[in-house]
């Protein structure tokens, strides 16, 4: 499973510290900016990153950070076939991956501490889809996007 990061300014140290965290495992990672605390716009590293996992068919999996986690994911779940999910506990994380197959895990730099984010990453990377049931309510999500983008 290789894992496609980004982040703005907000979110640049946070996702630095999953990087590391995740390389010293093994995990590729792919970081596709920003690449400094200089001032930038999430959106633009949200549909760098969203496009890339959609792309990907399951096989990849998504990181974002902004400052808040929010902004970004917004802009990410933008994108077709994106569940981007902001989190900021280890319950919803595994969750949202068991229950919604979230596909891209959103953060915020100035919510999470890098222990707690390092643990959540390695939460939403491990964690499978349930599927039955939840399949279901993925699908009526699937639909929404494509009645409203018709
Ligand atoms: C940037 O200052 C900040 O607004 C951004 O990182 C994020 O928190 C937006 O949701």
């Amino acid at each position: 499973m290789k894992i496609i990061l980004g982040s703005d300014h907000g979110g640049y140290r946070l996702k630095i510290a999953v990087i590391k965290h995740l390389k010293e495992q093994g995990i590729e990672t792919e970081d596709l900016g920003c690449y400094s605390e200089e001032s930038c716009d999430y959106p633009d590293y949200a549909e760098k990153v969203a496009v890339r996992v959609a792309a990907g068919d399951g096989k990849v999996l998504g990181i974002l950070c902004c400052g808040t986690g929010i902004g970004i994911s917004i802009a990410a779940n933008k994108v077709k076939g994106i569940r981007a999910a902001c989190c900021s506990d280890c319950f919803s994380t595994k969750y949202t991956r068991m229950h919604n197959d979230a596909n891209i895990l959103c953060m915020g730099g100035r919510v999470v501490g890098d222990g707690l984010a390092c643990m959540m990453a390695d939460l939403f990377i491990r964690t499978p889809f349930e599927g039955g049931r939840h399949q279901r309510r993925i699908d009526k999500i699937t639909a929404i996007e494509k009645r409203q983008n018709e």
